[in-house]
């Protein structure tokens, strides 16, 4: 089937903005054929142990050459899986000159793909490293150039509650997608390539680390969070920690994790937790300290990072996840130099994803008036740790084709913005079944 009759089959029909010949520009570099194909398979997750299998069994040639063989397919089924549903976006957002460059570096990566589809594979070796560092290098700034894509589309047509809708269930999807991605271009090219030679911890596996010491990262997230709250409010919470790993009380708690991640996750959390404190405290002197506790048991390693900054009332709980949500001033672009303390409304959603990437998840625990417990969840045993990918399938397209249903239980007027709630549980319920 070619990628015309998908896009007619599962595509948008109420618009005059994004005709099938401008969703066909959006291709119009790849070969329908190869997309169709590619974009039929669904992605292949790994767990954390076939990953870590994989750069350590045999020569580094064998496993090279085994990674390269699995790459070629898997990359161009990732990037198709979400290339079409890229596709599906509302017709607005796809004209947006932001969403076009994000596309056309996708539509680039998968082409240069391609390439490496058949032929000689010990010569190709060494040029698809260097491709892959290309595209990882071409891709750095998607996250900021969707976003700037949205705010285009905010600024000129609005953004309706169904619209809203499908952008959070598609951005979701789409950065837990470069995740993954970028994931498995790391693994490679650590491993493989030049980047082998940037002195990469002894220890560590491409990115994982067999022994990820938890109040590590915990301690590195704090101190880097905790200088970023000095600047801001000449003053920052002190950290009190317990760790807790039953029948193993001297040791410290290791998981098998990508240390990178679980510190993107800690150092959101710490921002967050630090503003509300400082700020909820702000006419004393002295502020409560934050609380972590983490544990480790048969299943999950939870990471409890307990504050006393006032909490968030419940009504707002189902937003605080929404991209975009902030209650922080939007950060000033001319003041650079210094990273923002908050201010995006990125921290908590992405964060979730990295925990989510491996089927761990992030939950936010409020006592309004008091504070807030965030909670990280993480799979102790890494053959439990498997990638959590989206599938495109016919699922997903009817989401982007289909209202919000009507909600069929009284609402609350009380409850701030009357769909709010109907509308947030509707998404989460959907987005789950990524
Ligand atoms: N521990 C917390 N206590 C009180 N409110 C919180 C807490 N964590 C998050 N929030 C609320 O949730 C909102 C969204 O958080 P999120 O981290 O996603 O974005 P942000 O901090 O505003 O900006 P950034 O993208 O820079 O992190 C915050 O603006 C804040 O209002
Ligand atoms: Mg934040």
């Amino acid at each position: 089937m070619n990628v015309l009759k998908l896009f007619f089959k599962t595509g948008f029909t109420n618009s005059s903005a994004c005709k099938p010949h401008f969703r066909r520009q959006l291709i119009r570099k790849i070969s329908s054929t190869s997309f169709d194909k590619y974009a039929s398979f669904n992605p292949s997750p790994l767990s954390l142990r076939q990953l870590l299998e994989f750069g350590t069994k045999g020569s580094k040639n064998g496993c090279q050459e085994a990674s390269f063989h699995f790459l070629r397919k898997e990359l161009p089924v990732r990037l198709a899986n979400i290339m079409k549903e890229i596709s599906l976006l509302p017709d607005n957002l796809l004209t947006m000159p932001s969403v076009r460059l994000v596309m056309s570096w996708y539509e680039q990566s998968f082409q240069e793909l391609l390439q490496f589809e058949s032929g000689d594979e010990m010569s190709h070796l060494p040029k698809f490293t260097d491709k892959l560092i290309n595209i990882r290098n071409r891709h750095t700034n998607v996250v900021e150039t969707m976003a700037q894509g949205i705010l285009e589309l905010k600024e000129t047509h609005g953004i309706d509650v169904n619209t809203e809708n499908r952008i959070q269930y598609f951005l979701d999807r789409f950065y837990m997608s470069r995740i993954s991605i970028r994931m498995l271009i790391n693994q490679h090219t650590l491993l493989f390539g030049s980047d082998s030679e940037l002195g990469n911890h002894p220890r560590h596996i491409g990115s994982i680390d067999p022994g990820c010491n938890v109040l590590h990262v915990v301690q590195d997230a704090f101190e880097n969070a905790r200088f970023l709250c000095e600047q801001y409010y000449l003053m920052c919470p002190e950290i009190e920690i317990i760790c807790k790993s039953p029948g193993n009380k001297l040791k410290n708690i290791e998981i098998v994790y990508v240390p990178s991640h679980l510190y993107h996750m800690l150092f959101e959390l710490f921002k967050n937790a630090m503003r509300a404190v400082v700020e909820h405290h702000s006419e004393e002197t002295e502020v409560p300290k934050l609380k972590v506790m983490i544990c480790k048991g048969v299943e999950d390693l939870t990471i409890k990072l307990s504050d006393e900054g006032g909490g968030v009332p419940r009504s707002k709980t189902d937003l605080l996840f929404q991209y975009m949500y902030s209650t922080a001033p939007q950060p000033c672009r001319s003041n650079s130099g210094s990273a923002p303390l908050a201010g995006y409304g990125y921290g908590l959603p992405l964060s979730r994803l990295y925990a989510r990437y491996f089927h761990g998840d992030i939950i936010l625990n409020s006592l309004e008036g008091f504070g807030t417990d965030a909670l990280i969840y993480l799979k102790v045993l890494s053959n439990e740790a498997n990638e959590l990918l989206p599938v495109y399938n016919t699922t997903t397209s009817k989401f982007y084709a289909s209202d919000i249903p009507v909600s069929d239980w009284s609402s609350s007027p009380s409850n701030g913005p009357s769909s709010t709630s109907t509308r947030t549980y509707f998404t989460s319920a959907t987005a789950c079944r990524s």
